[in-house]
């Protein structure tokens, strides 16, 4: 399968998870483990939830290494930034990002999606890889698709 077959598998899968009996954080939970297990290069995935009054984010589900970064003020590292400019960020090689939140020594670039509803952001899918440069613009497409579909779960 190549990288746009898995994603359009995944799409379909993460739709019945939405549909399913789990309440969100459960859902949201699947979501991730579904993610981290099919694509080689995603090592770390989760979900941050926007606090707006407050500007900041607090870590939602995940899978992958703990993190000590459970509080995040937008504006801070890879997630407040994207928090932010209202939108996607890709950063392929996190050594030359300045603004930036180190989980672990193992992770190399890491992209982040917000999650909109009515204009808002009420989310970020994070996601993490120990691999330089593996993000196209086919994951930013597919994890945009993928907030599209998860937003109602905020
Ligand atoms: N690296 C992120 C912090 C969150 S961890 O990746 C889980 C950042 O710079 O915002």
């Amino acid at each position: 399968m190549d990288k746009i077959e898995i994603f359009n598998s995944l799409i379909a899968q993460i739709k019945e998870i939405v549909k399913g009996q789990n309440d969100s954080k459960g859902k949201l939970l699947k979501i991730c483990e579904l993610l981290k297990n099919k694509v080689p290069y995603y090592n770390w995935v989760g979900f941050y939830i926007a606090d707006n009054e407050k500007k900041e984010l607090t870590l939602g589900p995940y899978v992958g290494e703990p993190t000590e970064h459970t509080k995040i003020p937008f504006g801070r590292g890879i997630c407040g930034q994207a928090a932010e400019r209202r939108e996607t960020f890709v950063v392929q090689d996190v050594s030359k990002e300045t603004n930036y939140l180190s989980c672990s020594m193992n992770v190399k670039s890491e992209i982040v999606v917000p999650v909109f509803k009515e204009g808002i952001v009420v989310a970020e899918i994070d996601i993490d890889s120990h691999q330089i440069s593996p993000f196209t613009n086919e994951d930013k497409e597919f994890l945009e698709q993928v907030a599209e579909i998860i937003k109602n779960l905020f």
